[in-house]
């Protein structure tokens, strides 16, 4: 099997659902197919939406990802038999509506199953030009990049149903001069005023894009991924 630049060759072993709290997978897709946008930067791993909609949803169940970048849960929704609606002020493509995380549609309120989000991580990647966009916010200055994000939290909260989950997937950040910045934590601590924790993941990358990274800085090998769910 092929990346999806065709780059490095080798075979996608099968899926399996992760039983423990370090989730590992040696590719960013999943099977004979690509979930999301081939070379989107930032798409997150498909096999973590997947894990956490064999756990947290069945079939027909609603799910929504407000910053759904290439579109990767809405292909694995598919690939379940979930519904699944996107979002994102950079849409790119036409399943994915032209909306803020922080304004979703007021028709969904307590509606949703699983809402799935992997926002930008301060302003580690440049996602076009929205003023919008959360990740044009440095989490290194001042609150702007965490209120954002606790608005889309609240949002989260209004539309999904009673005891149901979300899943948030999150990088700390390491900035040359600047310092370390535990993102996760201070998502954590604001996710607490409206969900309670059910568990907290680490997730190893071991696909290309991570290595890119590595390369600019060796100590972000160090730094895991989490995921928070209500
Ligand atoms: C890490 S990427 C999401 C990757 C996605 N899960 C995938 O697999 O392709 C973050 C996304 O958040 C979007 N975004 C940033 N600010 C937003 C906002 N206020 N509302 C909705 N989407 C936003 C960006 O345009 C970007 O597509």
């Amino acid at each position: 099997m092929a990346y999806r630049d065709g780059h490095m060759k080798f075979k996608r072993p099968p899926l399996r659902i992760q039983p423990t709290t370090l989730w590992d997978y040696p590719s960013q897709d999943y099977g004979d197919a690509q979930q999301g946008r081939p070379g989107y930067k930032g798409a997150t791993p498909s096999y973590i939406i997947w894990n956490l909609l064999q756990r947290y949803t069945k079939e027909k169940d609603l799910v929504v990802d407000p910053f759904a970048g290439s579109g990767t849960t809405l292909d694995v929704a598919r690939d379940l038999n979930r519904r699944a609606l996107g979002y994102d002020v950079h849409p790119s493509r036409k399943d994915i509506f032209r909306v803020d995380a922080r304004k979703l549609p007021p028709e969904l309120s307590g509606k949703v199953d699983l809402v799935f989000m992997d926002p930008p991580y301060s302003t580690h990647l440049d996602y076009g030009e929205d003023p919008r966009d959360i990740g044009k916010f440095d989490a290194a200055q001042g609150r702007e990049y965490y209120d954002a994000m606790d608005k889309a939290f609240a949002e989260a909260h209004r539309l999904l149903k009673p005891a149901r989950h979300l899943a948030l997937y999150v990088s700390d950040s390491f900035v040359k001069g600047k310092g370390f910045f535990p993102i996760g934590f201070e998502l954590f601590a604001l996710l607490r005023k409206r969900f309670e924790p059910v568990d907290i993941v680490a997730v190893r990358r071991r696909g290309r894009l991570v290595t890119l990274v590595k390369e600019h800085d060796p100590r972000t090998e160090a730094l895991v991924d989490s995921i928070r769910f209500r």
